[in-house]
Formats: structure tokens, C-alpha cells, sequence
């Protein structure tokens, strides 16, 4: 970065154009007002992992069944998953739950104004923290999410690529933050990012912190940030149990509650392993007994850190389905259980082979 001794600082610069340009976001307060921390709350652990895009219909479902934070801690957990449907990684809907209750039972219904009080706090994370306590009291507080590290990178030129240059990106961002509107100021880097200091094609020539970028001014910020290579995402294997009674319910189980997709209904499954098992040995842990087939295909399904192929079993239970530890739900209703994406390919799938007629 250069710029004159005198003159705004990218700060004000920055503040200026957010004024004529920020974005009209349904969790955003009107200029000048006082945002509702339960909305900022709300909207950023939806926006954990989700764009924009997809966030913007989920909050309003959200606000208008929950409008406070009383309202959602009063809530049934499985009511909630069942809006979270589609915004994935579950954790975080059991989270945001877990979260207004220890707010409603031990704060008073309120929020911490602080990072570190926020930080306490279940589904909270150093982001998090920093952006709720920017964006809802106005705190001075370093907010840096993938978006900021790219216009930070760009800004400083920094070529030492992600995830290393991590440390580096916040320290320099911290620097920029200013302590006058913070909250505006986060925001407003994080619509620069979006609209304007987009990852392919950056749009310099209507950015407000073009002259004080050094990798416009190089013509290298369309390769800014670089990125260590990623290692290959594994595979793993599993099979799952299309379980019908005789009346055509079909059998769903809980997963446990630690692990990925923890507490979530699914179609009875094994476990996922690296290496995909014999068909004799998955029947072992068919969650009843049944005249089990394997249907041809599988479903794949990718998760962040690895993809999934999932073997799918048809069977017919016998007698024994009264035993079978899980839920019957007849086909038409399971639409009422919060499944997972995966588990949603899998009903798919399955009732996209029906069984044979005996
Ligand atoms: N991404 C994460 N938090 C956001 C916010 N408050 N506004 C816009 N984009 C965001």
C-alpha cells in the first residue's frame, strides 16, 4: 500500500463507499440504526459456510417462526433442524438452539457485547465472535472471513499463499480496522469482497481502494490470493439399509449424536470406511432382518473434507421390524424429518428402484 501522508485512509475511503453502494441484506439495520443482536447473530451462523444467496429466504423463514431469541430457545430442537433443511452442516442449527437457551437460562436473554464473551458461547468462533461484536454493538474488532482475506491479500500484494499466510492476512487487516463504525467497516469489506473485489475478475477500475492496492496497481490482484495445493479429498465407503414394512413404512434411525451429521434421522447405515466393505459383511449390520438386495448404482455425495459413496440395501423387513430400533415413517411423510442431503439422495435413489413383485 501507498498513499499520501494526508488524505482519507482506506478506512474512510472504504466507509465512503459503503454509504453509496452497501447492500440492501435482510439482516442488515437501516443506516444509522441500532441492529438487533439476535438478527446479526442469527444470520451469521447461517452465513458460516452459506452464501448470501441461499441465506436470504432461510432468515426470513426463521425470523418470522422465532422473531426473538425467547421464541427460538423456546423451541423444539427438531422443529428447528427441520427449518435448517438444506442450509447443512447440522451442528450448526444444533448450535444456534443450544446457544439461545444458555442466553435465555444464564444471560438474561442477552448477548455478550464482547468478543471474548461471545466466544464462550456454542457455535461461536473467533469470526463470529469479532463480526457480532463489529456488526450489532459497534465494537472495534478484527473481522476476517474469506472474503477480507482476499481484498487484504490484494491490497498488501501478499504472495505467500492460504492457508499459511492466514496469521499474516489478519494481522495486516487488523491494521486497517478502524476504530470509527466498525460495524460498517466489516460490512463493508465484506460487500467490497462480494461485488466488487470478487475472486475471478475483480472490478478495479470501481473499486474505492484501487489506488491504495498494490496488486491493481501491478495488474496481478485476478491471481491474488494463492493457494496451496489441496490434498486429494479422500473417498469413503458405506452402505445403507432401504428398510419397507409390510404396510411400506419405511424405518429411519437417529445418528449418534457426536460426529458428523450428529443427531440427525438418516436411512439406517454402517459406518464409513476407507475401504468399501463385502456386501456379507455390511448385511451384518443391516439395522433388521429382511430379504436385503443391493440395488444397482450408489449414491455419492461430497462432504468438505471427503467424498462419500454410499451402497444402497432394499429389503422387505420380516417380523422382527417391531424390534428395529428407529422410527417407521410411511414414504409420503418423510418429508417431515429433517434428513440430510445424503439421506435425501438415498430415499432417492432407492425409490427410484422399487422392489420387485413377489
Ligand atoms: N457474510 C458473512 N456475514 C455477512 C454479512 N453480515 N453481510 C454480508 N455478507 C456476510
Amino acid at each position: 500500500m501507498n498513499r499520501p501522508a494526508s488524505g482519507p485512509s482506506p478506512a474512510e475511503r472504504l466507509l465512503a463507499w459503503y454509504d453509496r453502494h452497501r447492500r440492501d441484506l435482510p439482516w442488515r439495520a437501516p443506516p444509522g440504526a441500532r441492529p438487533d443482536p439476535y438478527r446479526v447473530w442469527l444470520s451469521e451462523i447461517m452465513l458460516q459456510q452459506t452464501t448470501v444467496a441461499t441465506v436470504g429466504g432461510y432468515f426470513l423463514r426463521f425470523l418470522a417462526r422465532w422473531p426473538t431469541l425467547s421464541a427460538l430457545a423456546g423451541a423444539d430442537l427438531d422443529e428447528v433442524l427441520r427449518e435448517w433443511q438444506g442450509l447443512g452442516y447440522y451442528a450448526r442449527a444444533r448450535n444456534l438452539h443450544k446457544c439461545a437457551r444458555i442466553l435465555v437460562a444464564d444471560h438474561d436473554g442477552r448477548f455478550p457485547d464482547g468478543e471474548r464473551g461471545l466466544r464462550a458461547l456454542p457455535g461461536i468462533g473467533v469470526y463470529t465472535a469479532a463480526a457480532i461484536a463489529a456488526i450489532a454493538f459497534d465494537r472495534r474488532a478484527t473481522v476476517v472471513d474469506g472474503n477480507v482475506e482476499r481484498v487484504v491479500a490484494r491490497l498488501f500484494a501478499v504472495e505467500d499463499p492460504l492457508p499459511g499466510a492466514k496469521p499474516a492476512l489478519y494481522r495486516l487487516a487488523d491494521g486497517l480496522t478502524p476504530d470509527r463504525r466498525p460495524g460498517d467497516y466489516a460490512q463493508a469489506m465484506m460487500d467490497l469482497g462480494a461485488t466488487v473485489c470478487t475472486p475471478r475478475s475483480p472490478d478495479c477500475g470501481r473499486c474505492p481502494l484501487a489506488e491504495d492496492c498494490a496488486s491493481s496497481r501491478g495488474g496481478i490482484a485476478e491471481r491474488l490470493p494463492r493457494r496451496a495445493a489441496k490434498a486429494a479429498r479422500p473417498t469413503r465407503y458405506g452402505t445403507a439399509f432401504w428398510a419397507v414394512r409390510p404396510d411400506g413404512a419405511v424405518l429411519l434411525r437417529r445418528r449418534a449424536e457426536s460426529g458428523l451429521l450428529g443427531g440427525m434421522m438418516e436411512i439406517p447405515s454402517t459406518g464409513w470406511t476407507e475401504e468399501p466393505a463385502a456386501n456379507a459383511e455390511a448385511l451384518d449390520l443391516a439395522p433388521v432382518e429382511a430379504d436385503w438386495r443391493l440395488l444397482p448404482g450408489e449414491v455419492r455425495h461430497g462432504f468438505t473434507h471427503f467424498r462419500l459413496e454410499l451402497a444402497v440395501m432394499a429389503g422387505r423387513a420380516g417380523e422382527g421390524w417391531r424390534d428395529a430400533d428407529g422410527i417407521w415413517v410411511p414414504v409420503d411423510r418423510l418429508g417431515e424429518h429433517a434428513l440430510p442431503t445424503v439421506m435425501k439422495k438415498v430415499v432417492r435413489h432407492a425409490l427410484s428402484h422399487p422392489p420387485p413383485r413377489r
